[in-house]
């Protein structure tokens, strides 16, 4: 597949790298260095390239959107009409500092999302893992039992799309259902964080926790 990276920080630029090296097409997007998408790029081999978010939305058979909230707008205007497109959102309704959900309750993000992207196929997954654990997952795919990674929409083709990513990254994908399941996932993941980020044991124990079990 053509895949469009929109936002190549710490998770767009991670998962990027692994859909490239499980030999899909990767338009690295979005970033304040044409440098650093370049380099990206070129790290992450095969036919990986850096663009504009209008070229990686261009022929993009998926999205993947990995932008701090406050950024969705200026991008999503960036790339264009996204309309009929698979959009992968891992970007979490969080204020400035980082700190809270500004959405919950009666919507999420992926909800609101989906209303600003018009007509794209909104998936909500890989917001639940901190980036640091994407690619012992990736290398340890195959060995073992794989960890579970939730994700939900309301496409079920879009969602077959990111499940067969979400599969290849290493993870079991685990359907929770509709759009509107991104209400639980959301304030789940700040717990993650939480433990990832304030506790003891840092993204790896994070990580087991999210696995549901030992
Ligand atoms: N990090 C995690 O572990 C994690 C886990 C789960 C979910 N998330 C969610 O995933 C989303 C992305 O997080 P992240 O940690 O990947 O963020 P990040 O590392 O800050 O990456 C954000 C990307 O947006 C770009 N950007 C920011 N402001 C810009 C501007 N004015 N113009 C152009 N590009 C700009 C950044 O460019 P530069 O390259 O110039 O910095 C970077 O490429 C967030 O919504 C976060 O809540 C993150």
């Amino acid at each position: 597949m053509r895949i469009g990276i929109l936002g190549s920080g710490l998770m767009g630029g991670k998962l990027g790298t692994i859909f490239a090296q499980a030999g899909h097409e990767v338009v690295f997007s979005y970033s304040r260095s044409q440098k650093k998408l370049e380099k990206l790029a070129g790290d992450a081999g095969g036919t990986a390239l850096a663009g504009s978010p209008r070229e990686a939305a261009n022929n993009a058979d998926a999205l993947l959107l990995a932008v701090h909230w406050s950024r969705v707008d200026d991008v999503l205007k960036q790339a264009g009409n996204i309309s009929g497109k698979v959009l992968i959102t891992c970007s979490l309704p969080m204020n400035a500092e980082d700190s809270e959900l500004i959405i919950g309750h009666s919507s999420s993000g992926a909800e609101e999302l989906a209303k600003k992207a018009r007509g794209a196929s909104v998936v909500s997954a890989f917001g639940s893992v901190p980036s640091e654990v994407l690619f012992p997952v990736f290398e340890a795919r195959g060995a073992g039992t794989s960890p579970h990674l939730l994700y939900c929409g309301d496409d079920d083709e879009a969602k077959e799309v990111a499940a067969g990513l979400i599969g290849e990254v290493g993870f079991d994908p685990t359907d929770v259902g509709l759009l509107s399941s991104a209400r639980y996932i959301e304030p789940f993941t700040m717990l993650i964080a939480k433990l990832a980020y304030e506790g003891d044991g840092g993204p790896e124990l994070a990580y087991r926790f999210e696995r549901f079990s030992s």
